[in-house]
């Protein structure tokens, strides 16, 4: 890993949480909040893959692990290059999330749980999904019909109810520092 010459540690934090639950915005700010502090950064959002690379893939359990994967292996590929990668996946299952820790490796990898409880997020409904799974007009959906495993030990917790993003995002690059250490570039 090009420690030395990008002057910081790469790793990988794995967003995870319901749809709705606010991992975008928690990803987003927590870009800004790292970029300010003189970190590369790059940010891999499950939705937006889902455009390109995992375009072929659906919702069943089998298609939501081959996702996993594959945004796991690229955010490994990016450590090799030194970034500091956020990945924003509801990756609802408990192995699926293993695997990432494991293809990542453990020292690198940071697990965030976005806690938003669902009738939250069913409130929020950013895309009118969960309303669209009630009526029945999707089936297996996160939080409705599909079920999320709650991590048992991330290494960070979110409640968006009670915190900001921006407060959020301050917190997780805190986290940063005291565990990677930083050799600030500017
Ligand atoms: S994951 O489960 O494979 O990790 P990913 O984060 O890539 O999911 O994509 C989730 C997004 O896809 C949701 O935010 C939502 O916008 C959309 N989506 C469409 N259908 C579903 C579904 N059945 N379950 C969950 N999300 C869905």
């Amino acid at each position: 890993m090009r420690v030395g010459q990008m002057g910081q540690t790469p790793c990988v934090y794995w967003l995870t949480g319901l749809p709705s639950s606010g991992k975008s915005t928690i990803a987003n700010a927590l870009d800004l909040a790292l970029f300010n502090l003189g970190l590369r950064t790059y940010l891999l959002d499950g939705d937006n893959l889902r455009m390109g690379l995992n375009r072929n893939l659906g919702f069943a359990l089998e298609d939501r692990r081959e996702n996993v994967r594959r945004l796991a292996e690229v955010a490994n590929l990016m450590v090799d290059a030194g970034l500091i990668v956020i990945v924003a996946a509801v990756s609802p299952t408990l192995d699926q999330r293993e695997m990432a820790r494991a293809i990542v490796r453990n020292e690198r990898f940071v697990e965030v749980f976005i806690s938003t409880p669902v009738e939250v997020c069913e409130e929020r409904d950013v895309k009118g999904l969960y309303r669209r799974a009630r009526m029945g007009e999707i089936t297996g959906f996160t939080g409705v019909d599909s079920p999320y495993e709650p991590p048992l030990a991330a290494e960070l917790v979110v409640d968006t109810v009670c915190e900001s993003a921006e407060d959020a995002a301050t917190r997780m690059a805190q986290y940063y520092t005291e565990r990677f250490g930083t050799t600030l570039s500017r």
